[in-house]
């Protein structure tokens, strides 16, 4: 599948999201605009990379009741973004509301986040992050959802999962931040992933140009 490698434009300003833009083929990624970035530039950014050509994921992950999620995925829908995310904590009931206002783009939902670990979930929740997981993938299963993020690590147990995998928390070498579950991008593949997110590790490297090749 080509265009499998989505990158993360996690910055404040458009400047060095522009910057980056010009290292990449829109041939060969997707770009995502996560909440940072969004927050700072708005949907003047969104144009401004619409007309490079490259597909966008806007990934705000939205979590509030089915109303607010309903009325922001219709207004991001009239921007023609490609994908789109909601968190699956929202509940079966904001999850279809989502779907129904989606129009043509693609709402995925969130299961876990790539950076919690088992015990930060038993705090959170009083149950396991397999549990945890397994409920989510549940919920998204039984909804019209194009397909789900989540972490490489738990993909060996989507095997039959019929929906779109989309995979960050992408670590080719040893790393010393924020993700917990990771795996490289090759094992994440692998293991079934459709699409994998790289944010630092690309856009934070001495060579981006040198460090993408390792991703695609
Ligand atoms: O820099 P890094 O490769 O960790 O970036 C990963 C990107 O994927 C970030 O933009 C982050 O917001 C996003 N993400 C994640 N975990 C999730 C969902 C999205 O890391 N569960």
């Amino acid at each position: 599948m080509s265009k499998r490698l989505i990158v993360a434009l996690d910055f404040d300003n458009k400047v060095d999201a522009l910057r980056t833009l010009d290292l990449l083929d829109c041939n060969k990624c997707m770009v995502k605009v996560g909440l940072q970035l969004f927050v700072s530039e708005g949907w003047e950014l969104i144009s401004a990379i619409k007309q490079k050509n490259f597909d966008i994921f806007l990934d705000l992950k939205l979590h509030d009741i089915p109303n607010t999620v309903s009325k922001t995925i219709e207004k991001i829908a009239d921007f023609g973004v490609n994908m789109t995310t909601i968190h699956l904590t929202g509940g079966e009931n904001m999850i279809d509301a989502a779907c129904q206002a989606s129009k043509d783009i693609k709402v995925l939902g969130v299961s876990v986040l790539t950076s919690l670990s088992n015990d930060d979930i038993l705090k959170i929740a009083s149950i396991t992050l397999e549990e945890k997981f397994k409920n989510l993938i549940a919920l998204a299963n039984n909804s019209d959802l194009d397909g789900i993020v989540c972490s490489p690590q738990e993909l060996t147990t989507l095997k039959d999962f019929q929906k779109l995998k989309v995979v960050p928390g992408i670590r080719n070498k040893p790393s010393n931040d924020d993700q917990v579950r990771v795996l490289s991008a090759s094992d994440a593949y692998n293991s079934g992933a459709d699409f994998i997110v790289v944010g630092r590790p690309i856009t934070q490297a001495f060579n981006p140009t040198e460090a993408l090749k390792d991703f695609l």
